[in-house]
């Protein structure tokens, strides 16, 4: 099958000087069958309570974060998704029903729920395959049915589902038992596989869940590695490549939850990494806080033009086409033919990177209009490549357009 085949291609990851097979990008999507909820299209993209909050969540929260979901434009720069992740579950009742934590949401999820919607947003939860989240919280294995169903009435709209304490549990038939399940609870619920790559979901999840983690937690840092297992967003970065022929409409790669804004890394670090994700086609899902958020950081997260790059219907995610150590080229095939090229500069001081046509399938004589989507400025005509200087810890996004 064509889809094992390109998966079995090995990738030399960050080696000197290696120009990356280079029509490879150019392929087709990859999984043969799709799961058919009709959902995420394009790349899903909100909020998660994660990152910035941990345990911390309540309704309180939640509401302030829908208003300020819609004060600061994101939700009509398309963040729509507003996700609680682990803690706000805290036991089952007599009948086995799930009991969110009476003190944080006296309110109920129902009404949450309707609270997020009335601003025109959509209700995610968090639950986990095994016996329990990994915060110790009730899991949902044994009541798979019953907690779809549940989420159904309070109104959910998607699921994020982890893997802590799964014990034996097989992965592929633990998650395929929650998308049954999901589906007999008759409403539209994007389906978030969260086991962090460690049974290689891109190989069996295309037609389970709607996206699925790739790696462990991401760091608010440039590229520290935890012991435990958490990476910092260019560790997560250089283990995306290969999984491109996995992802398309309907079923992404996801390299984990956005970390800009979240005080660790420098704006300019922030732009490389949230430009990277759109290059990967990866679900945006913020993870700072909305209710105080810098300028800078809030046109980052809102630039149109970026946005765009992640949320092209054509679905391909972006491949590293070039890798000279710490100079990369990375480019994206889009619906109308462009491409969009992302020069990283992975170094400290401020070097030139060039992108040839013939690393991003075009002929060297074609004349192309170039576009820097960060500037917003269009650069005029090139033919055959373009090259830029690049900052230390940072990166050019274009847009080049024949
Ligand atoms: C991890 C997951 C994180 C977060 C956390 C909650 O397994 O990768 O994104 O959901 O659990 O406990």
């Amino acid at each position: 099958m064509a889809v094992r085949k390109l998966g079995s291609i090995r990738f030399r990851a960050r080696s000197a000087g290696a120009l990356l097979l280079p029509a490879l990008w150019l392929m087709t999507a990859g999984s043969a069958a799709a799961l058919d909820n009709g959902l995420a299209k394009t790349p899903p993209m909100g909020w998660n309570s994660w990152n910035k909050f941990h345990c911390n969540v309540s309704e309180k929260l939640i509401r302030e974060t829908a208003d300020a979901m819609v004060a600061t434009g994101m939700r009509d720069a398309g963040y729509v998704y507003l996700v609680i992740d682990d803690c706000w579950q805290v036991d089952r009742d007599a009948q086995g029903n799930i009991v969110p934590d009476p003190k944080r949401f006296p309110s109920g999820m129902k009404a949450l729920a309707d609270y997020v919607h009335s601003k025109g947003l959509k209700f995610g939860i968090y639950s986990d395959a095994g016996r329990m989240t990994c915060q110790k919280r009730p899991g949902s294995r044994g009541y798979e049915f019953q907690d779809a169903r549940q989420y159904a009435a309070w109104g959910v709209d998607y699921l994020k589902y982890d893997w802590c304490h799964h014990g034996k549990q097989n992965s592929e038939a633990s998650y395929a038992l929650m998308r049954d399940a999901l589906a007999k609870a008759g409403r539209p619920i994007v389906f978030s596989i969260c086991e962090w790559g460690s049974t290689k979901p891109w190989l069996w999840a295309g037609d389970v869940g709607n996206l699925w983690r790739t790696t462990g937690d991401i760091q608010d840092c440039w590229d520290c590695k935890r012991k435990w297992g958490g990476l910092g967003w260019t560790q997560i970065l250089d283990q995306q490549v290969g999984l491109e022929v996995y992802a398309g409409p309907g079923h992404w790669n996801d390299p984990d939850m956005l970390e800009v804004g979240n005080g660790g890394m420098t704006t300019e670090e922030y732009r490389a990494h949230f430009t990277m994700w759109c290059i990967l086609a990866a679900p945006l899902m913020a993870g700072n806080d909305l209710r105080n958020m810098t300028d800078e950081i809030r046109e980052i997260l809102t630039n149109p033009e970026v946005i765009a790059v992640d949320q092209d219907p054509l679905g391909k995610q972006g491949v590293k086409v070039r890798d000279d150590g710490d100079l990369e080229v990375w480019a994206k095939q889009m619906a109308d033919g462009s491409r969009a090229v992302a020069l990283l500069n992975r170094s400290t001081k401020k070097q030139e990177i060039a992108v040839q046509w013939t690393e991003i399938g075009y002929p060297a004589h074609l004349k192309a209009a170039v576009r820097d989507l960060w500037k917003k400025q269009d650069l005029g005509t090139a033919t055959g490549r373009f090259s830029a200087e690049v900052p230390g810890h940072a990166v050019v996004l274009v847009r080049i357009r024949p």
